[in-house]
């Protein structure tokens, strides 16, 4: 899959993909990020790419040129047209479903915005769909693009190994995870539940979702009733 960022800040996408599973996922060609940076396709003598807002009100707005410009000279980069997505807390929520949903495209165009929005002709003009990826306002877009392509790479064919491999798309992936342990079986006084010690695997495949379905209940009812209303 390609993503193409567009970004005021590229250098912020350097250390999260440089690392671990992001960095293998580009060293085995399952992704590829190129980066874009706005400010790069700024026509004004003072590269400006944010302006006051129109009616007045605080800070700035990112304005269209700059972004139109840079993006079209993103698209033609690549022969697949690719779905355009504009980070903002306005947007639909993005969760795993979603990126599941953007895991089957072939390309995704993020776009990466600063200061108190974008002129609101850059997401008409683009056809750009909003994700948010939470009820809270970030600094920037930036850290947003960074939890979609993160989130929708783990899902891709072949990018994490055997043992880290996804699950089905089963009842189980909507409950928390059930509780997991490691050597030694006591640690200051707290012991691993003995059916994990039994070799069982029968109760401990029934214990481990005993123990999600009851995290879930406790921590996550919103997750239930989510289901609830899916069936
Ligand atoms: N930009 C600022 N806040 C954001 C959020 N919650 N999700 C996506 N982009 C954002």
């Amino acid at each position: 899959m390609r993503f193409d960022v567009l970004t005021l800040f590229p250098e912020m996408f350097e250390s999260p993909l440089s690392h671990s599973i992001l960095r293998r996922a580009q060293e085995s060609e399952a992704i590829k990020v190129v980066l874009s940076n706005i400010r790069d396709f700024a026509t004004d003598t003072y590269s400006k790419v944010d302006d006051k807002p129109y009616g007045g009100g605080p800070g700035m707005v990112m304005k269209c040129q700059p972004v139109f410009d840079c993006y079209h000279n993103v698209v033609k980069q690549d022969a697949t047209k690719g779905r355009v997505l504009m980070m903002s807390p306005q947007g639909r929520r993005f969760d795993q479903k979603f990126a599941r949903e953007l895991s089957k495209e072939k390309r995704l165009i993020l776009i990466a915005g600063r200061y108190e929005g974008f002129d609101e002709r850059i997401r008409i003009g683009l056809e750009a769909e909003q994700v948010s990826i939470g009820d809270y306002v970030l600094t920037g877009g930036e850290l947003a693009a960074m939890v979609i392509i993160d989130s929708v790479t783990r899902l891709l064919d072949g990018v994490l190994g055997d043992a880290e491999s996804n699950k089905d798309e089963s009842f189980s992936e909507a409950l928390l995870e059930y509780p997991q342990y490691t050597r030694p079986d006591e640690y200051c006084g707290m012991r691993v539940p003995d059916v994990l010690l039994s070799g069982d695997h029968g109760k401990i495949a029934e214990w481990r979702r005993q123990q999600s379905l009851e995290r879930t209940k406790k921590w996550r009812p919103d997750l239930l009733e989510n289901l609830e209303k899916q069936d």
